[in-house]
This record gives C-alpha cells, sequence and structure tokens, in this order.
C-alpha cells in the first residue's frame, strides 16, 4: 500500500469514525427524547453535550477524529516512541508552556496533556489555534505530531505547538477516560 492510499485509508477510516459517533449521538438523542421532553428544556441540551467514544479499537499508533459539539476531536493512542519523543522536550524549547487542558491545569508537560498516567492516550480539539483549519494528523509536520496546511503550524507528538503562526497548543478539552471509553463533557 502506498503512502497516499494508506493516508486515504486514515481519513476513510477517520470519517467512519465520525459517521458512526454522530449516528451514535443522534439515536441516544432520539432514545431520551420522549423523556427529557417532559423535563425542562435544557435537559436535552445538556444531554447533548457530553459523548462517550469506546476507543478499544484504536491501535497503537494511529488516531481517530469524533465530531463534538460541532467540532472535530482528535483521540490518539500514541506509541511508546509518541511518548518518549514528547517527553524529551524541556519546557523550555516551549512557545506555549501552559498544559491548555481543562482536566489539569498547569505546565505544559507531556504527563499533563495527556489523558492517562502512561500517557498513552491523547485527547484534544482538531482546531489550529491560529485561524481554526483542521491539522493533519499521523506524525505530520516537523515534530512527529500535526501540521496545519493552512499556513504552516507545526504541532509535536504533544499537541503543543512548536512552529508556524499559531500561538497556543492544541486545547485539551473537560474529558475523562474510563477503562477504554472516552467521555467528552
Ligand atoms: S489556521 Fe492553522 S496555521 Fe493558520
Amino acid at each position: 500500500m502506498s503512502h497516499s492510499d494508506d493516508h486515504a485509508a486514515g481519513n476513510r477510516r477517520d470519517f467512519l469514525y465520525v459517521a458512526t459517533a454522530t449516528a451514535g449521538a443522534v439515536t441516544a438523542g432520539a432514545a431520551i427524547w420522549p423523556l427529557v421532553d417532559q423535563m425542562n428544556p435544557s435537559a436535552d441540551v445538556k444531554a447533548m453535550a457530553s459523548i462517550e467514544v469506546d476507543v478499544a479499537d484504536v491501535e497503537v499508533g494511529t488516531q481517530i477524529t469524533v465530531k463534538w459539539r460541532g467540532k472535530p476531536v482528535f483521540i490518539r493512542h500514541r506509541s511508546p516512541e509518541d511518548i518518549e519523543l514528547a517527553r524529551s522536550i524541556p519546557l523550555t524549547d516551549l512557545r506555549d508552556t501552559d498544559s491548555r487542558n481543562a482536566n489539569k491545569p498547569g505546565e505544559a508537560t507531556d504527563a499533563n496533556r495527556a489523558m492517562d498516567e502512561n500517557g498513552e492516550w491523547l485527547v484534544m480539539m482538531g482546531v489550529c489555534t491560529h485561524l481554526g483549519c483542521v491539522p493533519l494528523g499521523d506524525r505530520a509536520g516537523d515534530f512527529g505530531g500535526w501540521f496545519c496546511p493552512c499556513h504552516g503550524s507545526h504541532y509535536d507528538s504533544a499537541g503543543r505547538i512548536r512552529k508556524g503562526p499559531a500561538p497556543r497548543n492544541l486545547p485539551v478539552p473537560v474529558a475523562a477516560m474510563n477503562g477504554t471509553v472516552v467521555k467528552l463533557g
């Protein structure tokens, strides 16, 4: 399989997950509607504000993109190399030293960016902090992470901005992990 075939397959896979997650959310919405309809109007809004994604099938070294609150969210199952690379970077090399993690405020260490203690899972908004394009993943760019082709921003394997016009690290949304289920919101 050529690199471009591989890339196309990755995109199809991403799309599949987006479609599945969206369908799941719609189904859940339809199922709970009769209940929430009898409650106050804000209840359905609250229910749709969070989604759960089972990441059991996401292989090491790959990522999926799910749509949440109308925006893409990257969920990456990082390889030992991804983790090692991210953890080898001194804070002094970073442009943005804030973790930008709603769950772990503090410095932008890799440990403060990852979901779990081992650093295997990285969850973040797939929205470039420059002007909002969706960066390309799968070790794109000069730092083994994501690359935003719109104006050339490079993010490392922890989603931290390293080069280009983007001012901040990719933000980590409110999220929790329970076994293989990631809950967003
Ligand atoms: S929107 Fe990503 S670099 Fe400009």
